[in-house]
Order: C-alpha cells, then sequence, then structure tokens
C-alpha cells in the first residue's frame, strides 16, 4: 500500500486502533493471551503502522508458542520505526528458539550497540553461544551481565555452568583463569564463592554454604524433578530399599525425618512407616514443591545440622537422600544425626563416592559443587559419632554426561 493512503487510512482509523491497543494491553497483562491476540490483530488491521502494538503483538505470539508469527511481529515493530535495543532483544530470542542461530546473534549484536548496558541481552546471547558450544565467549558474555547487574543469581548460575563446562571440555586453566576474576569481581556471592573454588581449586570450606545451597535450590525447584527424571535420579528408590530392608515393614508408627527434603520426592515411601513425617530443607522454593504432596505432617526451612541439634532424641528413622553431598566435613551432621535418633533408630543416607585410589583426601569438592566422600572416612565418621553401620550398598545414584554417578546407600543404627 502507498506511504500516502497508509497514513491516510491510518490518520482516519487512529481511535478505534488505539482503543483496541489498550484493551489488547490489558487482557495480555490479565494472562488472557488468546484474547489479547486477537484484539491486537484487530487493531493493527485498523491501524498497521503501530509499532508498539506490532510488539506486543509478538509478545503474546511467542508466549503462544508461534515464534514464527512471533519474529514478523518484532520486524514489523522495527520497519514501523520502534528501532529499540528491546525489539531487537525479543526478536532474537524468537529466532533462537525457531533455530536461526546466525540471525539471532545478529540481533542481539544490534541490541548491545543500542544498549552496552543490557545485562539480559548480553546473558542470552551467552546462551546462544553456549548452545553453539562457544564456551569462551559464552562465559565472556556472562561476565559482561554480571558486570551490569552484579546480584542476579540466574547470571550467576549460568557463568558456573559455563565454567564447568569449559573445564569438562579440558580447558581447566581457562575456567580457572575466569572463576578466579569471577571471585575477585563478586567476593561477596556465595555461587562465585563455592563454585568459583572448586573450580580453581583452593576450596577450603568444610560443606557448601547455606547461601549457596538456598540460591541454588530455589532457582532449581520448579524444575527440580524433571531435570532429575531426565538424569535417571534414583536416590530415593535406594535409599527406599535401604529402609525396607534394614527394618521392620510398614506400620505407620515412626517419627520419621526426610532431612534435606527437597521436592519431597521421599515422601511417598516414607509415608507408609510414618506416625509423623517431618521434612527439614533450606530452600523455601523447593519446600513449596514438597508442600504442594500434602504428604508431610510439617516441613520447616531450616539448616539441617542446627534443626537436628534442636530436637534431641526427636526420631526414630533419618533419611537423607543426596543431601549429603553438599557437606564435605561429615562428623558434625553424623553427631546431630545421632543425638536426634532415639536408640535403635536408624540413619539412611546416600552419598557420591570418592574412588580410595584416586584421592589422597578423606572427600573432594567437584566443579559442579558437589562433594565426594571415601568409603573409609563415612565409615570411620560414622563410627566417631557413636553410630554402627549396618549396611553399605554401592550403586548408581543418576547418570551425568551420560555417565553413572556411583554412590553409596549407607545405613546406620544408633545402638
Ligand atoms: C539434591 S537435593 C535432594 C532432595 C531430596 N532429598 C531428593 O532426594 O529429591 C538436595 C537438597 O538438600 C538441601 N540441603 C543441602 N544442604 C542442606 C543443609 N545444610 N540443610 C538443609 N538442607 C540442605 C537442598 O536445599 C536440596 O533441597
Amino acid at each position: 500500500m502507498a506511504a500516502s493512503r497508509l497514513a491516510g487510512r491510518a490518520k482516519a482509523a487512529l481511535p478505534l486502533a488505539a482503543r483496541l491497543c489498550r484493551q489488547a494491553d490489558a487482557l495480555a497483562a490479565d494472562g488472557r493471551t488468546d484474547a489479547a491476540e486477537r484484539v491486537y490483530r484487530a487493531a493493527l488491521a485498523a491501524d498497521p503502522t503501530l509499532a508498539g502494538a506490532h510488539n506486543n503483538h509478538g509478545n503474546v505470539l511467542r508466549a503462544l508458542g508461534r515464534p514464527d508469527a512471533a519474529a514478523a511481529a518484532y520486524r514489523a515493530a522495527l520497519t514501523c520505526g520502534l528501532e529499540l535495543a528491546l525489539v531487537h532483544y525479543n526478536l532474537a530470542a524468537v529466532l533462537r528458539q525457531v533455530g536461526r542461530a546466525d540471525d539471532a546473534a545478529a540481533a542481539y549484536r544490534r541490541a548491545l550497540v543500542m544498549q552496552p548496558d543490557y545485562a539480559e541481552a548480553w546473558n542470552n546471547q551467552a546462551n546462544l553461544l553456549r548452545d553453539g558450544e562457544r564456551l569462551r565467549d559464552a562465559a565472556v558474555g556472562y561476565r559482561r551481565a554480571l558486570a551490569v547487574r552484579p546480584d542476579w543469581t540466574d547470571g550467576h548460575d549460568n557463568f558456573a555452568t559455563a565454567l564447568y563446562l569449559l573445564h569438562e571440555g579440558g580447558e581447566g586453566e581457562e575456567a580457572a583463569r575466569l572463576a578466579r576474576a569471577w571471585r575477585r569481581d563478586h567476593p561477596d556471592n556465595p555461587m562465585a564463592r563455592h563454585i568459583g573454588s572448586a573450580i580453581i581449586g583452593d576450596s577450603a570450606e568444610e560443606r557448601a554454604p547455606d547461601a549457596y545451597v538456598r540460591q541454588t535450590f530455589d532457582l532449581f525447584a520448579a524444575e527440580f524433578d524433571s531435570k532429575l527424571a531426565e538424569l535417571g535420579y534414583r536416590a530415593p528408590e535406594l535409599l527406599a530399599e535401604a529402609v525396607a530392608a534394614s527394618g521392620p515393614p510398614p506400620n505407620g508408627d515412626l517419627a520419621v525425618l526426610d532431612a534435606g527434603c527437597g521436592t519431597g520426592l521421599c515422601a511417598a515411601a516414607l509415608r507408609p512407616y510414618a506416625r509423623r513425617l517431618s521434612g527439614v530443607d533450606l530452600s523455601g522454593g523447593m519446600l513449596a514443591q514438597a508442600r504442594a504432596r500434602a504428604l508431610y505432617d510439617a516441613l520447616d526451612e531450616e539448616e539441617l545440622v542446627a534443626y537436628l541439634t534442636a530436637r534431641p532424641a526427636a526420631f526414630d528413622l533419618i533419611v537423607a537422600a543426596d543431601v549429603l553431598c553438599y557437606f564435605g566435613e561429615l562428623s558434625g551432621a553424623f553427631a546431630a544425626a545421632r543425638a536426634a535418633l532415639r536408640p535403635g533408630g536408624r540413619l539412611v543416607f546416600s552419598v557420591e563416592r570418592l574412588a580410595e585410589a584416586d584421592a589422597a583426601a578423606p572427600y573432594q569438592v567437584a566443579t559442579h559443587g558437589r562433594y565426594a566422600h571415601r568409603e573409609d572416612y563415612a565409615r570411620a565418621a560414622l563410627a566417631a559419632a557413636g553410630l554402627s553401620v549396618t549396611a553399605i550398598t554401592p550403586d548408581t545414584l543418576r547418570f551425568e554426561s551420560g555417565e553413572p554417578v556411583i554412590g553409596l546407600v549407607m545405613v546406620a543404627v544408633r545402638p
């Protein structure tokens, strides 16, 4: 359509189009995405030059799972003069979604030329580079994002993943160099301190700091169950087998604690044993998922050792699935568990196995931030805490990069 005719039609139709746009904005804000999409379409039929409406139309199309149509809408917004970094950023996101990596990279570059302090654009451009296995460049991008938004937990988490992948890919020195810079630039950030030190190889921590655990699992909570299912996570079922094999059949008469209960993956197996089933975890996000299962009598957001210490002789059975891998030194947790058990009570838990031939140290933190333990160390720490080991079973806890992660499922009893 000729520009003069288009302008004439737009002028005449403006009040109706503007009204429709406002209506569509309200519907979108209300989460009524389908209806919003229809109304944006009507608004744009009345005035195809409304650049902001094209951009917002793109957003609802994207939310409706129509990335190709969204890309066309963002391009229309740019053509109509909405030359904003935000629109290039939106366009880049949908182009990445439909696998057009080069076009997406170009759109991110344009967004960043227009707005060099656009942390989300640096971050998402880095995600794209990571998809393409350009890990060094991705790490640099995440670092730029963190320079703009130093307190951005997702940004730190992404940077940690990039360094882990770099390290796994055989670029340990480069990963350590970037980790040193990360720790220097963000000395108070718990991820920079914990994962940075693990990657550099100079960690002196006896366990993962509470703030690190909380941040990591709050971020992970919503997708924990599906991600762990993808990894073939088996700790809850292995511990359920160990509970069944080490005591009488379920009779609903025990005080049971799911220690580090997370989203509650152990709850269904433990419930039949429990007169009272309690759960404790540091992460409020994980506990919210556990609460939704409606299987626990009590759920507390607290640090595990402090929680156990405050409850002498309170439990017949304490289960800790994939939790003590956030502890290096185990003596404090075992002593607290012994004190919280009644005589005859059991502690059933898993640790990741550190092959004795591979390590002089009793435990080691890996670049993903979890600790692995030597079996002789775990045995000695249990004995020192006054707990008797009754079973140790090596088994696969989950898979990582297709490789089994071997753990030890252990049962110890308070005499
Ligand atoms: C890998 S998840 C396992 C969750 C659950 N046990 C399962 O098997 O699905 C580890 C959980 O332990 C919790 N955790 C780690 N260290 C903790 C501590 N010191 N005190 C309380 N919770 C802790 C984390 O917040 C996280 O929810």
